[in-house]
């Protein structure tokens, strides 16, 4: 990012909630220009209100709204030199052999072609005004595998992944980094109910994640500080993906937990040394 020796500029999509709104809280602390953009008539412009952000009632499967958007950035500020592709839905749920087409369609339109558009729009502006620039697009743990989301949900938070990649080498001739990062559970509207119950024994982190942990990291990722960081992703889920599946713990429980250290020796025939205390 050029020091044009102004606030840098973002804009921060489906900031109106949860993780979206608590990024514009971030950049806004940190003296960021930020358009508010999301689909909800009253709390995007509300959140706009409290933070001090400009609004724009923008759905991001819309080209033209997103494009608005941008050129928006750019004739009141000047330039863009940040996009946060953060808009999200749950989208279709239930079985994939009974899954309604435009469902699909939707919940792809809305996480995918919503972030395509941020990445193509955001780029254009940036690349035209040469100083490079930084697209973060906020994928999911549920983009590793098969049991963290919706089906299609899953599917489309990968392909937000590999977007991620192609546009980082696509744009990094221009000096624009594209990122990601992958959210564990976070507690926002979205999730609903209180996630600690359900996280209990299966996350490692004891506190249930909050919005401002993803945004933190949202905000280095616009950040010069990471300016050769490009084409990654930053998983932030309180140790959740890392845990992997606990089958240790299913094979006869945990040791630990019965204050237990030693050594198996295998199908070697020789015994295993179990002590028992710390
Ligand atoms: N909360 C979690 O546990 C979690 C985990 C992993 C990933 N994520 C991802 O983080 C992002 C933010 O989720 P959140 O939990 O803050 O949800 P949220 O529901 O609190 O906020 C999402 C915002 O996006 C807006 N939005 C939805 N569809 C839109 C559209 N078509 N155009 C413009 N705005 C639209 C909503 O109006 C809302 O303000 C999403 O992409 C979500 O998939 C969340």
């Amino acid at each position: 990012m050029v020091d044009h020796g102004a606030p840098p500029v973002a804009l921060v999509t489906g900031g109106g909630s949860g993780i979206g709104r608590a990024t514009v809280a971030r950049l806004r602390a940190a003296e960021w220009s930020v358009l508010l953009a999301d689909l909800n008539p009253e709390t995007g412009p509300r959140a706009a209100d409290d933070l001090g952000a400009a609004f724009e009632r923008v759905d991001v499967a819309e080209e033209a709204q997103v494009e608005a958007a941008v050129a928006r950035c750019v004739a009141e500020y000047g330039r863009i030199d940040a996009v946060v592709n953060n808009a999200g839905v749950g989208g279709a749920f239930g079985a994939l052999t009974d899954l309604a087409v435009e469902d699909w369609d939707y919940t792809f339109a809305v996480l995918v072609r919503g972030v395509f558009l941020g990445v193509k729009h955001g780029a254009r502006a940036m690349r035209a005004a040469g100083a490079g620039g930084a697209i973060v697009n906020v994928a999911s743990i549920a983009a590793y595998g098969g049991g963290a989301g919706p089906q299609a949900y899953s599917a489309a938070k990968a392909a937000v992944l590999n977007l991620t990649r192609v546009a980082a080498v696509e744009l990094a001739e221009d000096r624009i980094r594209v990122n990601a990062v992958c959210p564990g559970v976070i507690a926002t509207p979205l999730v609903g109910r209180d996630p600690a119950r359900a996280l209990d024994g299966v996350q490692p982190w004891p506190e249930v994640g909050r919005p401002e942990d993803v945004a933190e990291v949202i905000a280095f990722l616009c950040d010069d500080a990471s300016r050769f960081v490009t084409g990654e992703e930053i998983t932030v889920d309180g140790g959740l993906t890392a845990a992997g599946p606990r089958i240790h713990a299913a094979y006869g429980g945990d040791p630990r937990k019965r204050g237990l250290t030693g050594v198996n020796r295998g199908t070697t025939g020789e015994p295993p040394t179990i002590r028992s205390g710390r």
